[in-house]
């Protein structure tokens, strides 16, 4: 390949895109593993539970993030169902948390799990019943603490040696005793993106097995009469597709869990093996149904505590993406259009939309894939491999790096992008002061505003001048 002079990145791919990618034989049709299940297209036009794209985008404007409410309910009661009444299933709220979002996990029976006082704010506004809720975070301040503590939180999930100090002063002053457990770090490397894998030593999460500060960790919480200790939590990274790096955390966080009942005489009754798993962004991406991973990881525990012959724990799990993510897709206005020319004699068409690294950064953090669908109409036009981008000043402001569509693909038409309901609203942000986009639920026909879209209000209302 002749080398390209901006650079050998802009030079690879060519008019194939990437090995996974396979031109459609018909770039009109859903590839429904991808999409939320009361989605369709009639007569080429995207419809979600009865309301079709352009009269959302008409009513509700675009950029636009469209969740399957059923959807996103099924999912949540599938791990639930999945796992059975042995195991405490967490909704992991920074997947994507609103006041809508945390009445519909406990309607359907989940716990759910927050990071911060903010994510707090919105399960108690939310009137989400506080002993159902977990607290994370690796650097939780005194206020953060101290409010879990006020409302009773049902455990807060410990990941420093100045945290574990800050709740035995808490405890202390406000009388109360604090449920917690022990974030652990396993060692195990999970097979995903770095930037979210989080059980190996060089990270910055809970307290390693490996060096004895688990050990010591449990130690001193045994010491302080305000703690309560549950139990142990390993979280080994997101977007995780196979289950070795589960099996291999389990298995060290049970010779730990059986070490510290040996050696310290304390027995707990709980266990958390976090959350992370995988979803489909692309027909690249083959995840395991909630059914499988319940019959796996109960498995591997089962066998664990046999082998070590330990009562075993009330397990929980913390999944997020796995039930926000497939339940919702963006919708954008396409502005732009041009192609340009690659090595090779291929080309490269780039479609401009109305959105970007605003509403989903993850193409720009993780390179992560994502696919699309041309929305509001039907097309015979060949597939052309195409570049979805945002409306944002920089270069790598990419929403699909490769897809197939439509050769006729121009300004006015409506894509859609799946699988945005995870880590896109919840990591949302206003460079270059573009307002956040509105989040809509859409079940039997009916849509609502569950977030409303930013204004240039909101925008100035920080900026005192
Ligand atoms: N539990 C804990 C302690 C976590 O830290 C996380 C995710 C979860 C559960 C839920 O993981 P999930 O089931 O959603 O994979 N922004 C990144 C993902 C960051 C995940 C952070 N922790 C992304 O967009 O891929």
């Amino acid at each position: 390949m002749r080398s390209h002079e901006a650079g050998a990145l802009h030079g690879q791919a060519g008019d194939r895109g990437p090995a996974w990618l396979r031109r459609p034989d018909d770039p009109d049709e859903l590839v429904p593993h991808l999409w939320a299940d009361n989605v369709s297209k009639v007569d080429g036009v995207l419809t979600v539970a009865g309301e079709s794209a352009p009269d959302l985008a008409q009513r509700y404007g675009t950029p636009l993030y469209v969740v399957d409410e059923d959807d996103f309910r099924r999912r949540a009661r599938s791990f639930r169902e999945a796992f059975g009444p042995d195991v405490d299933v967490y909704y992991a709220g920074k997947a994507f948390l609103c006041v809508a979002t945390a009445r519909w996990v406990e309607q359907e029976g989940l716990n759910l799990d927050v990071c911060t006082g903010g994510e707090l704010a919105v399960a108690l506004r939310a009137g989400f019943p506080t002993a159902r809720i977990g607290l994370h975070g690796n650097n939780k301040s005194v206020a953060e603490l101290r409010r879990a503590l006020e409302v009773g939180v049902g455990r807060i999930i410990v990941d420093s040696v100045e945290e574990i100090d800050r709740l035995a002063a808490l405890t202390a002053e406000l009388g109360v005793d604090a449920p917690v457990m022990v974030r652990v770090t396993a060692g195990v490397e999970a097979h995903t993106h770095e930037y979210i894998s989080t059980s190996h030593e060089d990270q910055k999460f809970g307290f390693s097995i490996g060096d004895g500060s688990a050990l010591e960790a449990v130690r001193r919480i045994a010491s302080v009469p305000g703690l309560r200790l549950l139990g142990l939590h390993s979280h080994i990274g997101s977007q995780i597709f196979v289950t070795d790096g589960f099996e291999v955390a389990a298995r060290r966080v049970l010779q730990l869990h059986g070490q510290i009942a040996a050696e310290l005489g304390v027995t707990m009754p709980e266990l958390d093996l976090g959350g992370g798993f995988g979803i489909a962004y692309t027909t690249q991406d083959d995840p395991s149904a909630p059914g499988d991973l319940a019959r796996n990881l109960t498995k591997i525990v089962d066998e664990e505590c046999r082998a070590q012959q330990l009562d075993r724990p009330r397990l929980s799990i913390e999944p997020g993406r796995a039930i926000a993510g497939p339940s919702t897709f963006t919708l954008y206005e396409v502005g732009t259009t041009k192609s340009v020319g690659l090595d090779g004699g291929a080309s490269r068409r780039y479609v401009s939309v109305d959105g970007g690294m605003s509403d989903n950064i993850r193409p720009a953090l993780y390179s992560a894939d994502y696919s699309c669908t041309l929305a509001s109409r039907g097309s015979d036009a060949p597939a052309v491999l195409s570049r979805v981008v945002g409306k944002h000043c920089e270069s790598g402001d990419i929403v699909v790096k490769d897809e197939y569509l439509p050769g006729d693909v121009r300004a006015g038409d409506l894509l859609a992008v799946p699988g945005t309901g995870a880590y896109c609203r919840s990591l949302a942000n206003n460079y270059n002061h573009v307002p956040r986009a509105a989040v809509v639920a859409v079940r039997d026909g009916e849509s609502r505003v569950i977030v409303r879209r930013e204004d240039e209000d909101d925008l100035l209302r920080l900026d005192v001048g």
